[in-house]
Protein backbone atom coordinates (compact mmCIF):
# COMPACT_ATOMS: atom_id res chain seq x y z
CA UNK A 1 0.00 0.00 0.00
CA UNK A 2 0.58 3.70 -0.21
CA UNK A 3 2.09 4.96 2.87
CA UNK A 4 2.41 9.05 3.34
CA UNK A 5 5.10 10.26 5.49
CA UNK A 6 4.82 13.65 7.24
CA UNK A 7 7.40 13.92 9.09
CA UNK A 8 9.30 16.72 6.88
CA UNK A 9 5.57 18.75 6.35
CA UNK A 10 4.10 18.40 9.91
CA UNK A 11 6.69 21.56 11.55
CA UNK A 12 5.44 24.25 9.09
CA UNK A 13 1.82 23.29 9.15
CA UNK A 14 -0.50 25.98 10.69
CA UNK A 15 -4.33 26.01 11.37
CA UNK A 16 -6.97 23.79 13.99
CA UNK A 17 -6.73 20.17 13.21
CA UNK A 18 -9.61 19.17 15.11
CA UNK A 19 -12.29 21.26 13.04
CA UNK A 20 -10.18 20.30 9.78
CA UNK A 21 -10.84 15.85 10.97
CA UNK A 22 -14.52 17.61 11.25
CA UNK A 23 -15.35 18.71 7.82
CA UNK A 24 -13.04 15.89 6.26
CA UNK A 25 -15.47 13.64 7.99
CA UNK A 26 -18.38 15.31 6.92
CA UNK A 27 -16.65 15.73 3.11
CA UNK A 28 -16.36 11.95 3.47
CA UNK A 29 -19.83 10.93 3.80
CA UNK A 30 -20.79 13.32 1.23
CA UNK A 31 -18.76 11.63 -1.41
CA UNK A 32 -19.75 7.99 -0.25
CA UNK A 33 -23.68 9.09 0.01
CA UNK A 34 -22.62 10.89 -3.41
CA UNK A 35 -24.47 14.57 -2.12
CA UNK A 36 -21.80 16.91 -2.54
CA UNK A 37 -20.99 18.72 -5.66
CA UNK A 38 -21.21 17.37 -8.76
CA UNK A 39 -22.22 14.07 -7.61
CA UNK A 40 -23.18 12.70 -10.68
CA UNK A 41 -19.53 12.29 -11.53
CA UNK A 42 -19.04 10.04 -8.88
CA UNK A 43 -18.70 6.57 -11.34
CA UNK A 44 -15.01 6.60 -10.37
CA UNK A 45 -15.23 5.72 -6.88
CA UNK A 46 -16.54 2.01 -6.67
CA UNK A 47 -15.59 1.21 -10.56
CA UNK A 48 -12.19 -1.26 -9.09
CA UNK A 49 -15.55 -3.33 -7.93
CA UNK A 50 -18.03 -2.47 -10.15
CA UNK A 51 -16.51 -2.59 -13.40
CA UNK A 52 -18.14 -4.11 -16.67
CA UNK A 53 -15.99 -7.67 -16.90
CA UNK A 54 -17.93 -8.54 -19.81
CA UNK A 55 -16.70 -5.64 -21.70
CA UNK A 56 -13.04 -6.03 -19.62
CA UNK A 57 -12.98 -9.44 -21.49
CA UNK A 58 -13.51 -7.74 -24.67
CA UNK A 59 -10.67 -5.59 -24.59
CA UNK A 60 -8.25 -7.84 -23.53
CA UNK A 61 -9.65 -9.19 -26.51
CA UNK A 62 -9.13 -6.34 -29.06
CA UNK A 63 -5.55 -5.97 -27.35
CA UNK A 64 -4.69 -9.09 -28.86
CA UNK A 65 -6.12 -8.29 -31.87
CA UNK A 66 -3.91 -5.06 -32.59
CA UNK A 67 -0.82 -6.92 -31.30
CA UNK A 68 -1.49 -9.33 -33.99
CA UNK A 69 -2.52 -7.32 -36.81
CA UNK A 70 -0.18 -4.15 -35.56
CA UNK A 71 3.09 -2.86 -35.35
CA UNK A 72 2.18 0.61 -34.16
CA UNK A 73 -0.93 1.32 -32.54
CA UNK A 74 -1.84 5.07 -33.09
CA UNK A 75 -3.98 6.43 -30.04
CA UNK A 76 -5.52 9.61 -30.60
CA UNK A 77 -6.88 11.66 -27.69
CA UNK A 78 -6.22 14.47 -24.74
CA UNK A 79 -6.63 15.77 -21.73
CA UNK A 80 -8.31 12.66 -19.32
CA UNK A 81 -8.65 10.60 -22.81
CA UNK A 82 -4.42 10.80 -23.35
CA UNK A 83 -2.72 11.45 -20.09
CA UNK A 84 -3.94 7.90 -18.08
CA UNK A 85 -2.90 5.43 -20.67
CA UNK A 86 0.38 8.05 -21.40
CA UNK A 87 1.64 7.56 -17.56
CA UNK A 88 0.81 3.96 -17.57
CA UNK A 89 2.87 3.05 -20.66
CA UNK A 90 5.36 5.71 -20.25
CA UNK A 91 6.13 3.68 -16.29
CA UNK A 92 5.81 0.61 -17.54
CA UNK A 93 7.46 0.32 -20.27
CA UNK A 94 10.97 0.43 -21.27
CA UNK A 95 12.10 3.34 -22.38
CA UNK A 96 13.16 1.77 -25.39
CA UNK A 97 11.30 -0.12 -27.61
CA UNK A 98 11.93 -3.53 -27.85
CA UNK A 99 11.48 -5.63 -30.70
CA UNK A 100 8.49 -7.37 -30.98
CA UNK A 101 6.21 -5.09 -28.89
CA UNK A 102 3.78 -2.90 -30.23
CA UNK A 103 4.33 0.63 -29.97
CA UNK A 104 2.10 2.87 -28.83
CA UNK A 105 1.84 6.35 -30.51
CA UNK A 106 -0.29 9.75 -29.42
CA UNK A 107 -1.59 11.91 -31.66
CA UNK A 108 -4.43 14.60 -30.99
CA UNK A 109 -3.21 15.82 -27.89
CA UNK A 110 -1.82 18.63 -29.53
CA UNK A 111 -2.56 20.99 -32.77
CA UNK A 112 1.40 20.43 -34.25
CA UNK A 113 1.32 19.96 -38.28
CA UNK A 114 4.60 19.28 -37.98
CA UNK A 115 4.28 16.60 -35.39
CA UNK A 116 1.39 15.25 -37.54
CA UNK A 117 3.31 15.32 -40.58
CA UNK A 118 6.16 13.32 -39.21
CA UNK A 119 3.79 10.62 -37.70
CA UNK A 120 2.24 10.01 -41.07
CA UNK A 121 5.71 9.55 -42.88
CA UNK A 122 6.78 6.91 -39.68
CA UNK A 123 3.62 4.44 -40.57
CA UNK A 124 4.68 4.45 -44.33
CA UNK A 125 6.35 1.32 -43.76
CA UNK A 126 4.44 -0.22 -40.91
CA UNK A 127 1.52 -2.08 -39.92
CA UNK A 128 -0.93 0.15 -37.53
CA UNK A 129 -4.27 0.55 -36.36
CA UNK A 130 -6.06 3.26 -34.33
CA UNK A 131 -7.81 3.80 -31.12
CA UNK A 132 -9.66 7.28 -30.77
CA UNK A 133 -10.85 8.37 -27.65
CA UNK A 134 -13.15 11.05 -27.14
CA UNK A 135 -15.87 11.07 -24.59
CA UNK A 136 -17.72 13.91 -26.01
CA UNK A 137 -16.69 12.91 -29.59
CA UNK A 138 -16.56 16.25 -30.54
CA UNK A 139 -13.43 17.53 -29.20
CA UNK A 140 -11.62 19.88 -31.95
CA UNK A 141 -7.60 18.37 -31.43
CA UNK A 142 -8.42 14.59 -31.57
CA UNK A 143 -10.85 15.25 -33.75
CA UNK A 144 -8.98 16.65 -36.50
CA UNK A 145 -6.13 14.26 -35.97
CA UNK A 146 -8.98 11.22 -36.06
CA UNK A 147 -9.90 12.45 -39.98
CA UNK A 148 -6.45 12.56 -41.08
CA UNK A 149 -5.56 9.17 -39.76
CA UNK A 150 -8.27 7.61 -40.75
CA UNK A 151 -7.88 8.82 -44.24
CA UNK A 152 -4.77 7.61 -44.14
CA UNK A 153 -5.46 4.08 -42.92
CA UNK A 154 -8.74 4.08 -45.52
CA UNK A 155 -5.62 4.89 -48.25
CA UNK A 156 -3.90 2.15 -47.12
CA UNK A 157 -5.97 -0.63 -46.10
CA UNK A 158 -9.11 0.16 -48.19
CA UNK A 159 -12.65 1.05 -46.57
CA UNK A 160 -13.62 -2.10 -45.38
CA UNK A 161 -10.24 -3.25 -44.11
CA UNK A 162 -9.35 -0.45 -42.49
CA UNK A 163 -13.28 -1.10 -40.25
CA UNK A 164 -11.00 -3.73 -38.78
CA UNK A 165 -8.72 -1.83 -37.89
CA UNK A 166 -10.28 0.92 -35.74
CA UNK A 167 -11.32 0.79 -32.15
CA UNK A 168 -13.96 3.75 -30.82
CA UNK A 169 -14.01 4.62 -27.01
CA UNK A 170 -16.77 7.21 -26.49
CA UNK A 171 -19.98 8.04 -25.00
CA UNK A 172 -22.61 5.35 -24.94
CA UNK A 173 -25.16 7.31 -26.97
CA UNK A 174 -24.05 10.66 -27.60
CA UNK A 175 -21.47 12.63 -29.55
CA UNK A 176 -20.35 12.29 -33.29
CA UNK A 177 -17.91 9.35 -32.88
CA UNK A 178 -20.78 7.40 -31.37
CA UNK A 179 -22.89 8.12 -34.84
CA UNK A 180 -19.80 7.82 -37.03
CA UNK A 181 -19.00 4.42 -34.76
CA UNK A 182 -22.68 3.14 -35.04
CA UNK A 183 -22.86 4.39 -38.78
CA UNK A 184 -19.13 2.29 -39.96
CA UNK A 185 -19.96 -0.24 -37.47
CA UNK A 186 -16.41 -0.34 -35.63
CA UNK A 187 -15.65 -2.12 -32.50
CA UNK A 188 -16.33 0.41 -29.59
CA UNK A 189 -16.10 0.78 -25.79
CA UNK A 190 -18.17 2.72 -23.50
CA UNK A 191 -16.90 5.75 -21.27
CA UNK A 192 -20.16 6.16 -18.77
CA UNK A 193 -22.22 9.28 -18.06
CA UNK A 194 -20.92 9.41 -14.24
CA UNK A 195 -16.64 9.36 -15.16
CA UNK A 196 -15.20 12.85 -16.01
CA UNK A 197 -12.24 12.25 -18.76
CA UNK A 198 -8.99 12.60 -15.99
CA UNK A 199 -10.97 9.78 -13.70
CA UNK A 200 -11.59 7.49 -16.50
CA UNK A 201 -7.90 5.99 -16.49
CA UNK A 202 -9.32 2.25 -14.92
CA UNK A 203 -11.99 2.31 -18.03
CA UNK A 204 -11.32 1.47 -21.78
CA UNK A 205 -9.98 4.58 -22.19
CA UNK A 206 -6.68 4.33 -20.39
CA UNK A 207 -7.08 0.04 -20.28
CA UNK A 208 -7.17 -0.76 -24.18
CA UNK A 209 -3.95 1.45 -25.08
CA UNK A 210 -2.22 -0.48 -21.95
CA UNK A 211 -3.17 -3.74 -22.30
CA UNK A 212 -2.35 -3.26 -26.52
CA UNK A 213 0.81 -2.07 -24.95
CA UNK A 214 1.66 -5.22 -23.20
CA UNK A 215 0.54 -4.49 -19.84
CA UNK A 216 -0.96 -6.62 -17.68
CA UNK A 217 -4.33 -5.09 -16.94
CA UNK A 218 -5.87 -7.61 -14.36
CA UNK A 219 -3.01 -6.68 -12.04
CA UNK A 220 -3.64 -2.85 -12.39
CA UNK A 221 -7.39 -3.29 -11.38
CA UNK A 222 -6.90 -5.53 -8.57
CA UNK A 223 -4.32 -2.71 -7.72
CA UNK A 224 -7.31 -0.24 -8.11
CA UNK A 225 -9.35 -2.87 -6.18
CA UNK A 226 -7.08 -3.11 -3.06
CA UNK A 227 -6.63 0.99 -3.12
CA UNK A 228 -10.78 0.96 -3.02
CA UNK A 229 -11.16 -1.29 -0.33
CA UNK A 230 -8.25 0.39 1.65
CA UNK A 231 -9.79 3.73 1.40
CA UNK A 232 -13.12 2.94 1.93
CA UNK A 233 -13.01 4.32 5.55
CA UNK A 234 -12.03 7.53 7.31
CA UNK A 235 -9.28 6.93 8.00
CA UNK A 236 -7.27 6.60 5.09
CA UNK A 237 -3.68 7.32 3.33
CA UNK A 238 -5.44 9.44 0.92
CA UNK A 239 -6.92 11.50 3.41
CA UNK A 240 -4.07 12.54 4.88
CA UNK A 241 -2.20 13.21 1.66
CA UNK A 242 -5.39 15.53 0.97
CA UNK A 243 -5.80 17.27 4.68
CA UNK A 244 -1.90 17.84 4.54
CA UNK A 245 -1.80 19.66 1.13
CA UNK A 246 -4.67 21.80 2.27
CA UNK A 247 -3.19 22.66 5.40
CA UNK A 248 0.20 23.51 3.33
CA UNK A 249 -2.23 25.72 1.47
CA UNK A 250 -3.73 27.10 3.98
CA UNK A 251 -0.18 28.19 5.74
CA UNK A 252 0.82 30.51 2.90
CA UNK A 253 2.14 27.85 0.51
CA UNK A 254 0.72 27.97 -3.03
CA UNK A 255 2.75 25.65 -5.23
CA UNK A 256 2.73 22.27 -5.18
CA UNK A 257 5.70 19.71 -6.71
CA UNK A 258 5.26 16.31 -7.43
CA UNK A 259 8.49 15.33 -7.34
CA UNK A 260 9.63 11.35 -8.80
CA UNK A 261 13.48 9.96 -8.88
CA UNK A 262 12.56 8.16 -11.51
CA UNK A 263 11.90 8.68 -15.53
CA UNK A 264 9.16 6.61 -15.50
CA UNK A 265 6.88 8.45 -13.50
CA UNK A 266 7.15 12.01 -15.32
CA UNK A 267 3.82 11.59 -16.64
CA UNK A 268 2.40 10.25 -14.26
CA UNK A 269 2.87 13.76 -12.55
CA UNK A 270 1.69 15.11 -16.38
CA UNK A 271 -1.41 12.95 -15.65
CA UNK A 272 -1.37 14.34 -11.79
CA UNK A 273 -0.97 17.86 -12.63
CA UNK A 274 -4.28 17.61 -14.94
CA UNK A 275 -6.31 15.72 -12.15
CA UNK A 276 -5.46 18.44 -9.71
CA UNK A 277 -5.41 21.72 -11.43
CA UNK A 278 -8.60 20.68 -13.25
CA UNK A 279 -10.52 19.43 -10.45
CA UNK A 280 -9.20 22.41 -8.01
CA UNK A 281 -8.05 25.29 -9.85
CA UNK A 282 -11.60 27.19 -9.85
CA UNK A 283 -12.91 30.23 -8.27
CA UNK A 284 -9.98 31.87 -7.60
CA UNK A 285 -8.58 29.02 -5.36
CA UNK A 286 -6.15 26.54 -5.74
CA UNK A 287 -2.55 25.02 -5.05
CA UNK A 288 -0.65 25.35 -8.15
CA UNK A 289 0.54 21.64 -9.51
CA UNK A 290 3.91 21.48 -10.45
CA UNK A 291 6.13 18.60 -11.17
CA UNK A 292 9.66 17.88 -11.26
CA UNK A 293 12.04 14.60 -11.97
CA UNK A 294 15.16 14.25 -9.98
CA UNK A 295 18.36 14.33 -9.94
CA UNK A 296 17.56 15.75 -13.49
CA UNK A 297 16.03 19.08 -12.20
CA UNK A 298 18.06 19.35 -9.34
CA UNK A 299 20.44 20.72 -11.62
CA UNK A 300 17.63 23.51 -12.98
CA UNK A 301 14.72 24.45 -10.68
CA UNK A 302 16.64 22.65 -7.76
CA UNK A 303 18.07 26.21 -6.84
CA UNK A 304 14.51 27.75 -6.89
CA UNK A 305 12.75 24.80 -4.92
CA UNK A 306 16.13 25.64 -2.46
CA UNK A 307 16.49 29.16 -1.97
CA UNK A 308 13.53 30.75 -4.39
CA UNK A 309 10.54 32.57 -2.96
CA UNK A 310 9.07 30.20 0.22
CA UNK A 311 5.81 29.90 -1.49
CA UNK A 312 6.08 26.26 -2.62
CA UNK A 313 6.32 22.45 -1.26
CA UNK A 314 7.22 18.66 -2.33
CA UNK A 315 5.48 15.45 -2.47
CA UNK A 316 7.64 13.19 -3.33
CA UNK A 317 6.83 9.62 -4.94
CA UNK A 318 9.68 7.46 -3.24
CA UNK A 319 10.05 4.12 -4.59
CA UNK A 320 11.13 1.59 -2.34
CA UNK A 321 12.62 -1.06 -5.00
CA UNK A 322 13.13 -0.70 -8.42
CA UNK A 323 12.81 -3.97 -10.51
CA UNK A 324 16.17 -3.88 -12.12
CA UNK A 325 19.32 -2.03 -10.73
CA UNK A 326 22.78 -1.73 -11.58
CA UNK A 327 26.27 -1.90 -9.93
CA UNK A 328 28.86 0.31 -10.10
CA UNK A 329 31.92 -0.94 -11.26
CA UNK A 330 35.67 -0.41 -10.21
CA UNK A 331 37.92 0.93 -11.76
CA UNK A 332 41.82 0.24 -10.84
CA UNK A 333 43.07 3.44 -11.62
CA UNK A 334 39.90 5.43 -10.05
CA UNK A 335 41.26 8.71 -11.84
CA UNK A 336 37.26 9.71 -11.38
CA UNK A 337 37.59 9.08 -7.40
CA UNK A 338 34.57 6.88 -7.65
CA UNK A 339 36.16 3.79 -6.15
CA UNK A 340 34.57 4.77 -3.25
CA UNK A 341 30.55 3.83 -4.59
CA UNK A 342 32.60 0.69 -6.71
CA UNK A 343 30.25 -2.62 -5.94
CA UNK A 344 27.76 0.08 -4.37
CA UNK A 345 24.24 0.23 -6.79
CA UNK A 346 22.98 3.15 -8.68
CA UNK A 347 19.95 2.62 -6.92
CA UNK A 348 21.75 3.29 -3.65
CA UNK A 349 23.08 6.37 -4.59
CA UNK A 350 20.05 7.62 -5.77
CA UNK A 351 18.54 6.67 -2.19
CA UNK A 352 21.15 8.86 -0.54
CA UNK A 353 19.80 11.53 -3.36
CA UNK A 354 16.75 11.24 -2.24
CA UNK A 355 17.44 11.70 1.39
CA UNK A 356 20.21 14.28 1.52
CA UNK A 357 17.54 16.52 -0.78
CA UNK A 358 14.87 16.31 1.63
CA UNK A 359 16.99 17.07 4.13
CA UNK A 360 18.36 20.33 2.33
CA UNK A 361 15.05 21.58 1.29
CA UNK A 362 13.60 20.70 4.22
CA UNK A 363 15.97 23.04 5.81
CA UNK A 364 15.20 25.59 3.45
CA UNK A 365 12.16 25.93 3.93
CA UNK A 366 10.40 23.81 1.46
CA UNK A 367 7.76 21.56 3.07
CA UNK A 368 8.28 17.60 2.36
CA UNK A 369 5.31 15.43 1.85
CA UNK A 370 6.48 11.60 1.19
CA UNK A 371 5.02 9.00 -0.75
CA UNK A 372 5.93 5.90 -0.06
CA UNK A 373 5.26 3.14 -3.07
CA UNK A 374 6.70 -0.07 -3.12
CA UNK A 375 7.90 -0.49 -6.66
CA UNK A 376 6.96 0.01 -10.06
CA UNK A 377 4.61 -2.64 -11.70
CA UNK A 378 1.14 -2.31 -12.87
CA UNK A 379 -0.42 -3.44 -9.32
CA UNK A 380 1.11 -0.18 -8.05
CA UNK A 381 0.06 2.18 -11.09
CA UNK A 382 -3.91 0.87 -10.37
CA UNK A 383 -3.14 1.29 -6.86
CA UNK A 384 -1.87 4.81 -7.42
CA UNK A 385 -3.83 6.72 -9.83
CA UNK A 386 -7.07 5.35 -7.64
CA UNK A 387 -5.36 7.13 -4.22
CA UNK A 388 -4.90 10.11 -6.17
CA UNK A 389 -8.45 10.63 -7.39
CA UNK A 390 -9.49 9.88 -3.79
CA UNK A 391 -7.18 12.24 -2.38
CA UNK A 392 -8.44 14.61 -5.26
CA UNK A 393 -12.16 14.34 -4.70
CA UNK A 394 -11.37 15.33 -0.75
CA UNK A 395 -9.04 18.52 -1.58
CA UNK A 396 -11.16 20.43 -3.89
CA UNK A 397 -14.25 19.74 -1.58
CA UNK A 398 -12.24 21.04 1.07
CA UNK A 399 -11.46 24.31 -1.02
CA UNK A 400 -15.47 23.93 -1.65
CA UNK A 401 -15.17 23.59 -5.44
CA UNK A 402 -16.89 20.85 -7.48
CA UNK A 403 -14.11 18.52 -8.58
CA UNK A 404 -15.37 17.28 -10.82
CA UNK A 405 -16.21 19.85 -13.50
CA UNK A 406 -14.08 22.19 -15.73
CA UNK A 407 -15.58 25.57 -16.64
CA UNK A 408 -12.62 27.65 -17.71
CA UNK A 409 -11.72 25.36 -20.29
CA UNK A 410 -14.35 26.54 -22.20
CA UNK A 411 -12.74 30.26 -22.50
CA UNK A 412 -10.04 29.14 -25.07
CA UNK A 413 -12.17 27.00 -27.27
CA UNK A 414 -15.11 29.87 -27.87
CA UNK A 415 -12.28 32.38 -29.05
CA UNK A 416 -10.65 29.24 -31.40
CA UNK A 417 -13.84 28.22 -32.57
CA UNK A 418 -14.65 32.25 -33.27
CA UNK A 419 -11.51 32.57 -35.20
CA UNK A 420 -11.94 29.91 -37.51
CA UNK A 421 -14.93 30.93 -38.64
CA UNK A 422 -17.33 27.96 -36.68
CA UNK A 423 -21.10 28.44 -37.00
CA UNK A 424 -22.59 30.29 -34.42
CA UNK A 425 -19.27 32.32 -33.65
CA UNK A 426 -19.88 35.29 -35.85
CA UNK A 427 -20.61 38.07 -32.83
CA UNK A 428 -17.42 36.52 -31.05
CA UNK A 429 -15.25 36.70 -34.05
CA UNK A 430 -16.02 40.00 -34.70
CA UNK A 431 -15.53 41.37 -31.26
CA UNK A 432 -12.00 39.06 -31.13
CA UNK A 433 -10.77 40.50 -34.23
CA UNK A 434 -10.86 44.12 -32.59
CA UNK A 435 -9.56 43.01 -29.74
CA UNK A 436 -6.49 42.35 -31.85
CA UNK A 437 -6.47 45.42 -33.84
CA UNK A 438 -6.48 47.38 -30.75
O1 LIG B 1 -10.97 15.78 -17.72
C1 LIG B 1 -11.63 16.12 -18.69
O2 LIG B 1 -12.86 15.98 -18.71
C2 LIG B 1 -10.98 16.69 -19.92
O3 LIG B 1 -9.61 16.80 -19.78
C3 LIG B 1 -11.26 15.80 -21.13
O4 LIG B 1 -10.79 14.52 -20.89
C4 LIG B 1 -10.64 16.37 -22.41
O5 LIG B 1 -11.07 17.67 -22.62
C5 LIG B 1 -11.00 15.51 -23.61
O6 LIG B 1 -12.38 15.42 -23.76
P1 LIG B 1 -13.06 14.33 -24.67
O7 LIG B 1 -12.74 13.00 -24.13
O8 LIG B 1 -14.52 14.64 -24.60
O9 LIG B 1 -12.51 14.51 -26.07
Amino acid sequence: MIKVNDKYALPFLTGDEQSLNERVAKIHKQIHEKTGKGNDFLGWLDLPKTYDKEEFSRIKKAAQKIRNQSQVLVVVGIGGSYLGAKAALEMLNSPFKKKGDVEVIFVGHQLSAQYTNELLSYLEDKEFSINVISKSGTTTEPAIAFRIMKNYLESRYGKVASKERIFVTTDQSRGALRSLTTEEGYESFVISDDIGGRFSVLTAVGLLPIAASGVDIDQMMQGALDAYNHMLSLDNEAYKYAKLRYRLYKSGKKIEILVNYEPSLSFLSEWWKQLFAESEGKENKALFAASANFSTDLHSIGQLIQEGERNLFETVIKIGKTEKDQQIPSDPNDLDGLNYLAGKSIQHVNDKAFLGTLLAHVDGGAPNIILEVPTINPYYFGYTVYFFMKAVAMSAYLLDVNPFDQPGVEAYKKNMFALLGKKGFEELKETLLNKLEE
